[in-house]
């Protein structure tokens, strides 16, 4: 059991993070995934919690495992973590941490495909649904702080001052994943925060510690 002390700025109020990759099934035994490990999700959802949050987190198959405290819904699929998304609205912020994958193998098998009688395989793609965006563009229960997050190799801020726009979120954690930076994976974090009123660049720091400061933010914009 954790005790937490002082002041707890989101007591009573619902927070939904996804967090962690996706994976995409090609046949029963073979997927398509991607390298989040799920680090700075489970991190911020640990810090809304200590700030008081009750919080929903929809998570694919991460690394490192959920929070305690958390309604966990895990899931594995991007449609997956779509429905559980909606099916955990309304919520008063709503954080889209998670890698999700762009793209679903359309061509799925449920068989195994085999080497020898199949050849090589040609896999077809359909696009998934954008959850941040079908939820930033709510008009009924929108939740009133809709946060995504971007990871970006080249020209971060502006592709993530272009994302924030696209998309109809309110704010844009955005970091370099270049594999020089050691982020993807990596426990430390440098983020630049896309909100309203333009972009602030802050200091590379633990993930913990950005989850600290954004929990902080968001709890002083729910207010
Ligand atoms: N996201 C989502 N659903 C998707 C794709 C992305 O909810 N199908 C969310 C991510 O959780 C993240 C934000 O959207 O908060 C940005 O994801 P990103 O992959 O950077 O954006 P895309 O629009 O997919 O653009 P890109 O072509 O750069 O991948
Ligand atoms: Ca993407």
């Amino acid at each position: 059991v954790e005790a937490h002390f002082g002041p707890k700025p989101l007591a009573g109020k619902h927070v939904l993070v996804t967090s962690g990759p996706t994976h995409e099934p090609i046949d029963p035994v073979r997927y398509i995934a991607n390298r989040s490990s799920g680090a700075q999700g489970t991190a911020l959802a640990r810090a809304l919690i200590a700030a008081g949050a009750r919080v929903t987190f929809v998570t694919g198959p991460a690394d490192v495992a959920p929070p305690s405290g958390a309604d966990v819904v895990a899931v594995q699929t991007a449609q997956q973590m779509h429905d559980a998304v909606h099916a955990a609205l309304p919520a008063d912020a709503a954080v889209f941490a998670a890698a999700v994958a762009d793209w679903r193998v359309s061509s799925a098998s449920d068989r195994k495909l085999k080497k020898s009688k199949d050849g090589l395989p040609v896999l077809e793609f359909a696009e998934n649904p954008d959850i941040l965006a079908g939820v930033a563009q709510m008009t009924d229960t929108r939740p009133a702080l809709v946060v995504g997050f971007a990871a970006e190799t080249d020209d971060v801020e502006a592709h993530a001052t272009a994302k924030r726009a696209r998309k109809g979120c309110d704010w844009i954690v955005a970091n370099d994943v270049s594999p020089e930076t050691g982020i993807m994976g990596g426990s430390e974090n440098a983020v630049i925060l896309i909100t309203e009123d333009g972009a602030e660049t802050w200091p590379r720091m633990s993930k913990q510690d950005v989850a600290t400061r954004l929990a902080e933010r968001i709890g002083n914009r729910l207010v």
